[in-house]
This record gives structure tokens, sequence and C-alpha cells, in this order.
């Protein structure tokens, strides 16, 4: 490439990334606090650069990837600044020749510890005790007050064993709570005793856990795992917590297992309809409910920012994106 790429940024990042992306190409980018594109503006600007550097809430579907790939300069690659990429349509770009790359490992730790900080918030009431003293009605200490459910020495049911699952568990041993586990493939004996993970089948893992938290990636095969069905089978003291994605439960199927006190509450950072949230939730009491920050940290978001740039600049100096998703398009 004899010309300087154009690279459009698609939400305001943390600052890091410009001088990375300014130093080897033109950048045009989204400086809007907190401004997303629609999908409309979105497909106006991209076609005509060569790299994008997108966000999960950047829908990258077909139509899409086939307006950037036909245009000059064409699309080469998609650096997704997420571990997530059911965002991206990744078979249409491999079969458009286009690169896609997400941020796999550096958020891990930070969102298992907002997974554990909704699992606390939630079974200890803290956000609603927080409301209650904020609006003046605190008048003094009381027996019954705020009483919530005990976190140590309960059972956590973690569903998907990868690297925020287990670090979930990791925080889980602090409190001395017994782990259970459900994962597509077993793991070997000595990942299980290094864990602290007792395996069970879902069916199992949802009737014997104090606690459940989803940490499995959202695909086809994850929609709706968690459903009207599986919400039945778990104790009615029981919490769900999910902050992998909202898709993976089925938000109405929540609404109504909370309704009927089929379980006794939910910490959510992510929703079926992000950002729309079932109107119901809004008014629960024993839900706790937060703006999918998961791996919001200033260090991590900076981590997830340079490692999209690094695939961005390894691609662009002919090297392999260390985290490429879709190796065939440059074999
Ligand atoms: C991801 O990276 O997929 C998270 O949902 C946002 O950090």
């Amino acid at each position: 490439m004899t010309e300087r790429p154009k690279i459009l940024v698609t939400q305001k990042v943390p600052a890091a990334v410009y001088p990375l992306l300014e130093a080897i190409g033109d950048v045009e980018r989204n400086d809007e606090e907190g401004g997303i594109w629609s999908h409309e503006e979105l497909l106006r600007r991209a076609p005509g650069h060569d790299y994008i550097f997108s966000l999960l809430t950047d829908t990258i579907d077909t139509h899409f990837l086939e307006a950037c790939a036909a245009a000059t300069p064409r699309l080469r690659i998609v650096a997704n600044m997420a571990v997530g990429y059911d965002n991206i349509d990744v078979d249409t770009a491999t079969r458009l020749g286009i690169t896609v790359s997400n941020t796999p490992g550096v958020l891990s730790d930070t969102t298992a510890d907002l997974a554990f900080g909704l699992l606390l918030a939630v079974a200890r009431r803290i956000p609603e005790a927080e409301g209650f003293l904020r609006s003046g009605e605190y008048s003094g200490w009381g027996p019954l007050l705020f009483c919530g459910t005990d976190v140590h020495h309960a059972t956590l049911g973690i569903i998907g064993a990868g690297r925020i699952g287990t670090l979930m568990s990791r925080r889980a041993q602090g409190f001395e709570m017994t782990v259970l586990y459900h994962n597509t493939h077993r793991l070997s004996e000595e990942e299980e005793d290094l864990y602290h993970f007792s395996y069970r089948p879902l069916e199992q893992l949802l009737q014997q856990s104090d606690f459940v938290s989803i940490h499995v990636p959202y695909s086809s095969l994850t929609y709706h795992l968690i459903g009207k069905r599986e919400l039945q089978m778990m104790k009615p003291t029981a919490y769900l917590i999910n902050t992998a994605r909202g898709p993976i439960v089925d938000e109405k199927a929540l609404v109504r297992a909370l309704q009927a006190g089929k379980i006794a509450g939910a910490g959510l950072d992510v929703y079926e309809r992000e950002p729309a949230v079932e109107p119901e939730l809004l008014q629960m009491e024993n839900v706790v409910l937060l703006p999918h920050i998961a791996s919001a940290s200033l260090a991590t978001r900076t981590r997830m920012a340079t490692m999209a740039c690094d695939n961005i600049v390894a691609y662009h100096y002919g090297q392999y994106p260390p985290n490429i998703l879709n190796p065939e398009v440059l074999r």
C-alpha cells in the first residue's frame, strides 16, 4: 500500500489509541462523548476506509461488509475493541477477505470483579439499602433492616469455564464457596482441582446452586440458554448473574420467573435488547441493573483499546494480527 490508509474509529475511545493510529494512517474519529453512530450513519461513513476500529455497539453485518468491500479503498481489517464479537458477521468477513480481530484476556479479571460485585450487591441488597439511606429514611439500626442472603459458604454455579468463569471461581474461593461448573467440554482433573471446580450437567447445576453466573460467549448455540424451563429448575432462593451477553437469557421469561418468585433475584450487566431493558425489571428491588460496565476500569479499557490498535498496526506492517479471529483470510 503506497497511500496512507484511511482509518475509522467509531466511538470516542481511550486517548492512547489516536497517536498509534495516526502514525500509520489518516484517522476519522467519532469524538462525541458516549456518542454511538446509528447503523445508517455508520453505513454512510465506513465505506472507503481501509481499517475500522469498531466497538460492540456497531452492527457489522453482511450488508455493511459488502458495502465496505465494494468501496475504494476496500475494507481490510475490522478490529473490535471487545472480547465478544457477536456484533460482527465473521463468516461474511472471511468470504470477503476481511480480517477480524478482538481483545481477549485483558478484560477477564476486571469482568470477574464486576460479576462478583453484582453477586454481592444483589445478595446483600447493597444498592437498595444505599438508596434508602440517601433518601433520608434511615432512622437507626434495626435487627431486620435490609437482611439479605449470605454469600460465604454458599454454592456458586458457573456456566462457562473459560477465562472469566475460572477467575470468577478464584474470587469465590475467598468467600469459601462451593463452586460447580458447566461447560461444553469437561475440564481435566488437574484443571478442575486448580479452579476448585466440580462439574455438573446444566440441569443439576441449576438445581443445586445458590448463585448462577453466566460466562459463555453469545452465539446461536447459547441464544436463550437460560429460559423458562431453566429458571424453573433454579432454587426459589437463588440469584442469576449475567455479565456475558443479554440474549443468552430469555429476558421476558426472567421477568416472569422473578414476578412468580421462582428465583430470588438477579444481577444484570447486559440485556437482550440492549440498551433497552424490560420495563418490569426497572421496578424490581431484588434486581441490580448495570449499564454493561463489566470491563469498565480505565486501565482495562485502555489495554483493550491498545490491543485493538496492535491488531491494526500488525496488519498494516504485513504481520499476523495477534488476535485474529479468521486466520484463513491471511493464508
Ligand atoms: C466485551 O469485551 O465483550 C465486553 O462485553 C465489553 O467489555
